[in-house]
């Protein structure tokens, strides 16, 4: 053919086009990522490229000239107005005129979102449901009796191929001056879901809209509730930030939180106002730190627990107390953020809340799996997200698995005597010399090991404020090591052990990590409630982890993923010889980080994930720990330190 052949950088994607058309229209048709928002008009800039004069022969073209047809005027236009950088086209004004190589700059490939991981990246291809539509609306006309609404219907039909679209009163009565004040010239919010053929209108501006829309993907959990807000059309996380459930005034862990709606008449109703009142500030402050208005925010993605996913709802949780442990829904959930009373986001915002597994396998292990991805891995991978309540996940290609279990809030530094968050100040690790049996440690906010020059006792006593869950996983693993800790979980004297690190506090021990007092500072010992605290944790999520290993018939994993909130920070070694995972070569023991709000954040950038987690998670096979009498017998067995009869071969090496 002699059509112009077009070779688009750094995609690699080529085609020929007759000449005269659009670059816009070519990047289109090959697929390749150049983003639009006003539809080719020339008014939002997004299309910008950049063609590669005289990069022509590394990519097997011969440059002509005029490979692009002249500067028009909607260029100039856009010129004059906002300046267009030096070398710089609009996609969707400039023509092909030749063979060219056309690069589309970062900034104009929108379309994809890395998300990042400890050990890995994730891709987020950028499809959510909700975008930006600019449209020039017919001007209303005597002759032509339809109303403003069926007008912008009209041009999104007849301009972006929307067949149907819906709202609710709150836009339609401010519909008509917002269609005035931008010249019959709009940009709509339209939010279009998975399952639902109709389009919504969320939200509507004058002219072209260029403050942004954006997006919270919640993971709502016991102790904390985490988000991050989202720009829906770069993927880009704008502020993250997290708050204390203020739940846990009604009980530590979910089920003291069941126990209280069921002994307290109205009991879940407070609960659920408490949450959602968090919720509200949460976007308020998240909105503020990122600097935009909150009613830019018009979709909120939650990962949670089964408890949690009641409570958020408004339904009595009781039934998730007691078996069969039945849900009021295991489905998905797409709402409006109102009824949730979630007043401070768009009043128009829509809700999409992740389906639960099970009873007590809730919408945050389905988040951990639409992030991980157990159904696609080759070999059985092991995945633990650990929070106060355990998600444990097993499977490979063939079957995945799924259970939960109660580990309390003991990782997350919560019931240990001197734990914390993990926030600047927590010591995040610790090391014990196996000779002298002193410690050296690091605190979260500085790069210097306690031992290391530089690091000064005024910043520490000012500094350190507690232990934190990785912190204190280290510190019981080096304790075992050190032989400070015997394999019962039991802390030695400092007769038995000749450190004077260990004091006796009644008839046990602790050891002492740091003394700051006199600084004004705190002193922080890890004590042998703290133990014990870790060893149920530890036992629970081991037992877990067991149990789906008896289910599936195998006594050995070829891979662990460790998730949550301490996921990216936890030494393989230690969780190892503490015995929260079971035996596995130590290089085969992978971070994920927040798995869970990875998960959410992907079911907030692309609406397509939505409907891939529910096809999943309806494959996956629930097992439930509360009523599997094999579960306390692993739960015992694994009280001790690394475990009573399990062989822990790796850790030998
Ligand atoms: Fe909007 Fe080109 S697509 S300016």
């Amino acid at each position: 053919s002699n059509d112009p052949l077009v070779v688009f950088t750094p995609s690699g994607k080529r085609g020929r086009f007759p000449k005269g058309t659009p670059v816009l229209t070519a990047a289109r048709q090959l697929g390749v990522d150049l983003d639009s928002v006003c539809g080719g008009r020339g008014i939002c800039s997004k299309c910008q490229i950049t063609p590669g004069y005289g990069e022509f022969s590394k990519h097997g073209v011969t440059v002509q000239d005029r490979a692009l047809s002249e500067w028009n005027s909607v260029e100039q236009r856009y010129q004059d107005k906002r300046g267009l950088k030096a070398g710089r086209r609009l996609g969707c004004q400039a023509q092909i005129m030749g063979d060219v190589v056309i690069d589309v700059p970062p900034e104009s490939q929108v379309h994809k979102q890395v998300v990042r991981k400890a050990a890995s990246a994730r891709v987020i291809e950028m499809d959510p449901a909700t975008k930006l539509y600019f449209v020039e609306v017919e001007e209303a006309d005597m002759h032509e009796p339809t109303g403003d609404l069926e007008r912008v219907a009209r041009a999104l039909r007849e301009q972006w191929e929307i067949p149907e679209i819906h709202t609710d009163l709150s836009l339609l009565s401010k519909l008509q001056s917002v269609v005035r004040k931008g010249k019959y010239q709009v940009t709509v919010a339209l939010h279009k879901s998975h399952n639902d053929t109709s389009a919504r209108v969320l939200e509507i501006w004058p002219g072209l809209h260029e403050g942004g829309l954006y997006g919270l993907a919640i993971d709502l959990g016991s102790t904390t509730v985490a988000a991050h807000l989202t720009n829906l059309e770069t993927g880009e996380v704008v502020a993250s930030s997290g708050i204390m459930n203020p739940q846990i005034r009604f009980g530590e862990d979910l089920m003291s939180r069941v126990s209280y709606a069921m002994m307290n008449p109205g009991g879940d109703k407070e609960m659920t106002a408490s949450v959602r009142d968090a919720l509200n500030t949460l976007a308020e402050e998240i909105a503020k730190e990122a600097g935009i208005a909150p009613a830019l925010i018009v979709e909120t993605v939650f990962v949670c627990n089964p408890v949690m996913h009641h409570l958020l709802l408004g339904i009595d949780p009781v039934e998730l107390g007691q078996a069969p442990f039945a849900l009021a829904t295991s489905g998905s959930l797409s709402m409006d953020a109102k009824e949730l009373d979630l007043s401070v986001i768009n009043p128009r915002a829509r809700v999409y809340i992740l389906p639960c597994i099970a009873g007590h396998v809730g919408a945050d292990a389905a988040a951990v799996a639409l992030s991980e991805e157990p159904g696609k891995s080759e070999d059985l991978v092991l995945i633990v997200d650990v929070g106060t309540n355990a998600e444990i996940l097993l499977g490979d290609k063939t079957r995945v698995l799924a259970c939960s279990s109660p580990t309390g809030p003991a990782f997350e530094g919560a019931q240990i005597s001197s734990g914390q968050r993990a926030a600047p100040g927590a010591i995040d690790a610790i090391r014990i010399d196996p000779v002298t049996k002193e410690p050296r440690f690091r605190v979260i906010g500085s790069d210097l090991w306690s031992d290391e020059e530089g690091f000064d006792a005024a910043t520490e006593g000012s500094g350190i404020t507690g232990i934190c869950g990785s912190g204190i996983i280290e510190a019981v693993a080096e304790l075992r090591m050190a032989g400070l800790l015997d394999e019962s979980g039991l802390i030695g004297s400092a007769e038995a052990t000749g450190s004077a690190r260990m004091i006796a506090e009644g008839r046990t021990h602790a050891y002492l990590i740091c003394d700051a007092t006199d600084q004004g500072g705190p002193r922080i010992t890890v004590t042998q409630g703290d133990i014990r605290a870790i060893q149920l944790a530890k036992s629970a999520l081991y037992a877990g982890a067991r149990l789906l290993m008896d289910e599936r018939g195998v006594d050995k994993v070829d891979r662990v993923v460790l998730a949550g909130a301490f996921g990216a920070h936890i030494s393989s070694k230690h969780a190892m010889v503490l015995g929260m995972i079971p035996d596995v070569p130590l290089d085969k023991v992978t971070s994920a980080g927040n798995a869970a709000g990875t998960g959410a954040r992907i079911a907030l950038c692309n609406v397509a994930a939505r409907a891939e987690i529910e096809r999943v998670v309806g494959q996956i096979t629930k097992v439930e720990t509360a009523i599997e009498p094999k579960f306390q017998e692993h739960f015992v067995a694994a009280n001790a330190i690394p475990h009573k009869t399990d062989p822990f071969p790796e850790l030998a090496k």
